[in-house]
Parts: structure tokens; sequence; C-alpha cells
């Protein structure tokens, strides 16, 4: 795969020192047939071959509508899926408020969509709630389309979720990295091995392929950024390798550990899913929450999920503060725009 592996590097460089240029996504170097794709549902990031969610699991899940269309008919806004977080703080990714019709980065003003969470089938709104978002956080002006860096967004609603909720509860962040072997859970509306979209949640066991096997044994190579991680079947691929919904939450050890970002096909051996790494950003989170990071005293918050009131085992509430310490990459998560074309061409040279 010299091949493949030099003509991604030539992407890289390109795009790393011809940004604003902005590649056209069809005509990329790696392989004009096979572009990174962002996982919307009209792309091909889809649970395939997953089974049906089970609320008591993915009570987290929240779903990224168009207003305008979730207007005309609630349930068809459907774009993207989302984590909760907090009651009121939403993690999805940065890519799904890229505008699709200019498709050069720029992001859609966040009023053009709404938040809605609580109900496994997305066009019953029993239980549900619906939000706007009023306020978005994320580490780029304007989306890296090639390469898809930062693919990060923190959406605070304009309501909080109700503590005891029936159908909706946050879920704790998780802040370690996840160890190479270790079987997730990712979940979403997107498309099925069917090929259309999909009215109940789906989930997908996933195994998550450490950082350096995903480097150096997939066909990603040096597409895979820090701040990235990979999950899915490395050798079987066609089993199902494919992740969900863009935005959409990758669960380890019942904490959010990833966010569904971007994938050459679907369910193609060497080509496993590539999703955002939540505990490198983990700082940058709790920053923009306005949570003080690292004292380890947040039980006074009032957050309503720091308390671990739930009876729930295994939900992992609130505990996403602990064993303070760590998460010292994601110090250069903010000024890591400044060392990226370095560190990518080092990369490079290292394949
Ligand atoms: C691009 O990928 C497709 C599908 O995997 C493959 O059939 C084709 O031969 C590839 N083209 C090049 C130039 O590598
Ligand atoms: C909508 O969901 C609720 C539970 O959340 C369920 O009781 C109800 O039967 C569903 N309605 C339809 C039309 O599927
Ligand atoms: C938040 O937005 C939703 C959806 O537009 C709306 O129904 C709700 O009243 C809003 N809440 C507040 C506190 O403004
Ligand atoms: C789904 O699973 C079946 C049975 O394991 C397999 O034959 C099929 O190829 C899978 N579908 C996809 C799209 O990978």
């Amino acid at each position: 795969m010299t091949s493949f592996q030099f003509f991604a590097g030539v992407f890289l460089l390109v795009s790393v020192f011809f940004t604003d240029l902005k590649a056209d996504p069809s005509s990329t170097a790696v392989n004009s047939t096979v572009p990174i794709r962002p996982r919307f549902n009209e792309d091909p990031g889809r649970i395939i071959n997953g089974t049906l969610a089970a609320m008591e699991a993915t009570r987290h899940q929240v779903g990224i509508r168009k207003a305008l269309n979730d207007g005309y008919f609630y349930g068809t806004g459907h774009l993207c899926g989302g984590a909760l977080i907090r009651p009121n703080f939403v993690l999805s990714a940065a890519h799904c408020f890229v505008d699709q019709i200019i498709y050069d980065g720029t992001f859609v003003p966040i009023e053009e969509f709404i938040v809605v969470m609580g109900n496994l089938d997305r066009f019953n709104s029993t239980n549900a709630l619906t939000f706007t978002i009023a306020e978005r956080f994320m580490l780029l002006d304007k989306f890296v389309l090639a390469t898809y860096d930062k693919d990060i967004a923190l959406l605070r609603l304009n309501d909080s979720v109700p503590t005891n909720h029936p159908t909706i509860r946050p879920i704790a962040l998780n802040r370690n990295e996840i160890v190479d072997g270790v079987v997730c859970q990712v979940t979403g509306w997107g498309l099925t091995e069917e090929g259309y979209n999909s009215d109940y949640l789906m989930t997908l066991d996933v195994p998550v392929i450490g950082e350096q096997r995903c480097v150096e044994e997939s066909d990603l190579g040096s597409l895979i950024l820090p701040g990235m991680m990979c999950a899915g079947y490395l050798e079987e691929g066609q089993k199902d390798a494919c992740s969900g919904d863009s935005g959409g939450p990758l669960v380890c050890q019942s904490k959010l550990a990833g966010i569904v970002s971007w994938g050459i096909n679907c369910a193609l051996p060497k080509l496993p899913g590539v999703y955002t790494e939540v505990s490198y950003y983990y700082d940058w989170v709790l920053e923009k929450m306005g949570e003080d990071d690292g004292s380890g005293d947040h039980s006074g918050s009032g957050d309503g999920d720091d308390d671990g009131s739930g009876d729930h085992s295994g939900s992992g509430d609130g505990d996403d503060d602990d064993n303070g310490g760590g998460g010292s990459m994601t110090i250069l998560a903010s000024s890591i725009s400044l060392i990226l074309p370095l560190f990518v061409s080092l990369r490079l040279m290292l394949n």
C-alpha cells in the first residue's frame, strides 16, 4: 500500500500548505473514488449489521436536525447525532455544521438547527424534548474538509433537561485514552445495510484500534491526526466496520470516548471508522462549559449530574472528573494550528 500512502501524503501536504485553495472533495488525491467522507445520513456513514438500540444504554443520544425540514414534518430534519454530556450541553462533530452547498468549510449559523432527544424512534415525539442552540464552541473558524482536523463542536442548549427525565440522561466524558481492543458501542439513525435511514436508533459494537496500530496497519496511515481515534474491524472489514451518524457517540466503558467523524467508504478491510477522540479535547470541553478542572471538587457545581444521584449502575454519570491530572496532551489543542504543518510533515517523513 505504498502508493496509497504516497498519494495520501501528497494530498495531506498539499492540503496543509494550500488550505485556502479548498480542495474539491471529489478530486482528492487519496483516490478520487473514495474521498474522505463525512458520516451524514446521505453519505456512507451508517450502522451496518447493527441491532436496535436499547433506551437504557442510549439515553444520552441526541439528534441534530435542520429546523426548517423538521418544521415541515417531525423527524425528517435529521442531520447528525450527538451526545448530552450535561443537562444543557451537547457534544457533536464540527463538520455537521458545515454549509453543504458552499462546501468550503464555512459553518451554517446555529439558528438553523434544533437538538432533539428522548426517543429511540426519531419520528415519535413522545417523551422527546426539543432545544435550540444558544451557543456553539468550536476550535476552528472554518472547517478543513481535506483533513477533518478538530472535528468537535460543543453546543450549549437554550435550556436544561430536567433532572430525572424518564428517557434522557447525560453521559460522562472519558478522560483517558482507550487502549487497543476495548469494545465500544456506536449509535445512530444513519443508513442501514438496506440503504435507507433508520427510524429507530441502531447500535453496533466496535473494537478500538490503538493509534499506533491504526497508523501502521490500516490504509488510513498519516490521515490519522492527533485527536483522532480508530475503531472497527481492521481485517474482516465487511463484517460490520461502519460507524453511525456523524457527530454521534462512541461509548467505551460507559463513557463518551469518541465522536463519529469520518471514514473512507464503509465496512472495507483496512479502512476502519475514524472518531474524534474525546479525551484529547477533555480540558477544552470542561473549560468551555465553565467547569474548573483539576481541583476534583465538582460535587458542588449543582449541575445535577455530578452527584451520582442515579441508581443506574454503569451509566457513569458525572464521574468524569476523577483522577485529577492527566489530559496533558489536551493543552496543545488550542495552539495546535501553529504546530500542525510541522507535525504533519514529520509524520509523513516517518512513513
Ligand atoms: C480507488 O478505489 C476503488 C475502490 O476501492 C478501486 O476500485 C480503484 O481501483 C481505486 N483507484 C485507484 C487509482 O487506486
Ligand atoms: C412513541 O413512543 C412511546 C414511548 O416513548 C410509545 O409508548 C408509543 O407507543 C410510541 N408511539 C408510536 C406511534 O410508535
Ligand atoms: C428552548 O427552545 C425550545 C425549542 O425552540 C423551546 O420550545 C423552549 O421554550 C426554549 N426554552 C427556553 C427556556 O427558552
Ligand atoms: C451483514 O452480515 C451478514 C451476515 O454476517 C454478511 O453476510 C453481510 O455481508 C453483512 N453486510 C454488510 C453490508 O457488510
